[in-house]
């Protein structure tokens, strides 16, 4: 007798480890049978009575791992059919609601100026040349025509590298006139837009790092007329069909004759007032002809090419027409104030 009670009690647990349990109402099924109050293995625990006295507890123990097994396996099923109707909660979206709208982002109000630029220049044939801010002091200054004791070289407005007095942050764009014009044979027509650094103490009108973008043209008969005449399209394009420009004699070491373009944006408006001190007169680039001792420190012929290069300076631009009164703000990237360009390209 005890034996096959035994036996019974295996076969079971047989059965309840090898039984394919299936969906929701299978396993609730499972439960009932295994461990609900009326469960199957209970009644067997009734005949312990009619076992041997010296094989009682080991039937006991076997009874309570039929249990076991029972509980552990509806605890697996249980688990792995919450994270399969997870899935299908998870799947189960509404592919008819609007989708959310993407959230984008901005263009920094001096990447909005200088794209406007180089896309003036663009429409004429000027490309872009980009170029390195770790620069030699030959082409940040000796090429250009700066001689050793020009105020410019000094400590206090030019950022050397540790350790070097010849690697510096570049000064200007102008740099890239001598990159270009000692790799490159004329016609050359380019703007070289990019980062510039000067040794100034941060204020908020000044900064130890802006933007310029440079202009050269280097070609046979190129004069100061067609210099004028691009110039004055540029300005044309940037400020409006009506706008005249002038150009004030000035000096750079790197161009001969010099010059100041300003634009005229009159005094009628508070703002026009306000930007020209009143004048008028709105300064916008440095220009001129490039110097024919530039031209030689290049080794291109100043006998048989000229030249015209200018400067802009990109942040001054960008703050009269954003309204920004702090050159701070341009390089805080507070995202609070680069937000504010979402709508510009
Ligand atoms: N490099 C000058 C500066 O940083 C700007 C400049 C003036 C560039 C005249 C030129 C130029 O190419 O012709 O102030």
């Amino acid at each position: 007798m005890s034996q096959e009670l035994f036996d019974r009690v295996n076969i079971l647990i047989r059965e309840i480890d090898t039984e394919e349990v299936v969906g929701a109402e299978a396993i609730e099924a499972f439960r009932i049978r295994y461990l609900g109050t009326k469960n199957i293995i209970k009644p067997i625990f009734g005949e312990i009575k009619n076992i041997d006295n010296t094989r009682k507890k080991e039937f006991g123990q076997l009874l309570n791992k039929a249990k076991q097994t029972a509980e552990e396996k509806f605890q697996t099923l249980k688990s792995s059919s919450e994270a399969a109707d997870d899935g299908v909660k998870k799947a189960d979206i509404d592919l008819t609601a609007p989708p959310r709208p993407l959230q984008l982002g901005a263009r920094h109000p001096v990447s909005i100026v200088m794209n406007r630029i180089i896309d003036i220049f663009g429409r004429i044939g000027f490309t872009v040349a980009e170029d390195r801010e770790i620069e030699e002091d030959w082409f940040n200054f000796t090429a250009m025509n700066t001689p050793e004791d020009h105020p410019a070289r000094d400590m206090q407005d030019t950022f050397y590298l540790k350790d070097s007095d010849s690697m510096l942050l570049r000064t200007h764009t102008s740099s890239v006139q001598a990159r270009v014009m000692t790799t490159q044979k004329p016609p050359i027509r380019i703007i070289a837009p990019g980062r510039v650094y000067r040794n100034e103490t941060i204020s908020a009108r000044s900064h130890c790092q802006f933007h310029q973008i440079e202009g050269l043209y280097v070609d046979e008969g190129v004069s100061f007329a067609d210099m004028k005449q691009t110039l004055l399209y540029f300005a044309r394009e940037m400020y409006g069909p009506e706008t005249d420009i002038r150009l004030r004699p000035s000096y750079f070491p790197f161009t001969e004759p010099s010059a100041e373009m300003d634009v005229w944006m009159g005094t009628e408006t508070e703002e026009a007032y306000r930007l020209t001190k009143g004048t008028g007169w709105l300064e916008v680039l440095g220009c001129g002809m490039v110097d024919p001792q530039v031209l030689i420190n290049c080794e291109i012929d100043p006998e048989k090419y000229s030249g015209f290069a200018f400067g802009i300076g990109i942040e001054r631009s960008a703050m009269q027409k954003y309204n920004i009164n702090d050159i701070r703000m341009i390089f805080e990237n507070d995202v609070r104030f680069l937000k504010q360009f979402r709508s510009v390209v």
